[in-house]
């Protein structure tokens, strides 16, 4: 498999070391879980998980979050991870829950939510107490969130089944959103392949009609003051910061700056082709699988 030459054209455009990113698109990415704290006592996990010969490496900015040295048979398939002690959950997905930092009495929406790794995640931050709202458009998906869920021990969350689009005429305000996009997943190929060759212009500027939609929605449901934190697993900058400069321009929000423990980032791009972005844009997160060997992923903490 081979990454199309217009998408290395365009990430030189971005970043110097285009040929470091190529390379670590067709790497495998270490394993790692969340310990669900919901379910388990987290030294204990880490007990019993290195009894059964794992090593464990702590993720550096998230104490529930840890690298796996993979041994003969899958995480996946083991009694810790079927008891919902542990989830299964790439490094750079635990960014976003991270960032909006979920607190126990809040009113939260997961706009985009399945499979739910994210929500589960919010739940132990927010340790079942105040209310997570997890929608998903897609029933077959839903599935897997409500299994999710029922599987950590999560409670304080309701599942819903709408468009994103139509939060906008909910009643409810919410402190805190996420926003985990839908979308091309170009930051993902070593986990989906296929996307190398799929993946066209076209098709990031289908997701960021979509993505301006829903982030429009996700901004009229935030209380003023409120956080909202858009994450995708793509590196299109129309996907990523094309759909926060309209944000900004449309909706006045503010752009805050996003800093991880010991785990590098990259800025925004303000420049793309022909277009110009608000220079706040700058202080959103380009996560390259080269700098932490994660997948590739945009972060942007928002405030309305
Ligand atoms: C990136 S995935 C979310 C991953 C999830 N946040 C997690 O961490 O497990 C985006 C999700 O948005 C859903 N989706 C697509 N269009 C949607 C829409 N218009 N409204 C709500 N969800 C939508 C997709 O089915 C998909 O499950």
């Amino acid at each position: 498999m081979k990454l199309k030459d217009v998408w290395i054209e365009r990430q030189s455009e971005i970043i110097e070391d285009v040929d470091e990113l190529e390379k670590h698109m067709f790497l495998e990415l270490p394993v790692s879980v969340r310990i669900n704290t919901l379910k388990a006592k987290r030294n204990e996990i880490i007990k019993r998980l290195k009894q059964k010969g794992w090593k464990l490496k702590q993720v550096p900015f998230y104490k529930d979050g840890f690298i796996l040295k993979e041994r003969e048979y899958a995480i996946g398939n083991t009694l810790e991870h079927f008891l919902g002690y542990i989830y299964k959950q790439e490094v750079a997905s635990m960014i976003p829950p991270v960032v909006l930092n979920p607190k126990e009495g809040d009113v939260v929406l997961d706009m985009a939510a399945a499979p739910g790794s994210k929500t589960t995640q919010m739940a132990q931050m927010m340790k079942n107490k105040g209310v997570i709202v997890a929608n998903e458009r897609y029933l077959q998906r839903m599935i897997a969130l409500r299994s999710n869920l029922q599987r950590c021990g999560v409670m304080n969350t309701i599942a819903t089944g709408m468009d994103g689009k139509w939060f906008k005429k909910v009643p409810i305000k919410f402190d805190k959103i996420l926003l985990d996009a839908p979308c091309t997943g170009t930051g993902i190929i070593m986990k989906s392949p296929h996307t190398a060759k799929t993946w066209s212009l076209r098709a990031s500027i289908i997701a960021s009609n979509l993505q301006k939609q829903l982030i429009a929605s996700a901004i009229s449901c935030l209380k003023e003051g409120g956080v909202l934190v858009y994450s995708t697993c793509s590196l299109e900058p129309e996907e990523n910061e094309e759909v926060v400069n309209y944000a900004i321009k449309k909706f006045g929000v503010s752009v805050e700056r996003i800093r991880l423990k010991d785990f590098k980032i990259r800025n925004g791009v303000v420049r793309f082709g022909k277009k110009t972005f608000f220079e706040d844009v700058k202080k959103c997160a380009r996560i390259y699988p080269q700098d932490n060997k994660t997948s590739g992923f945009f972060v942007a903490k928002l405030r309305k």
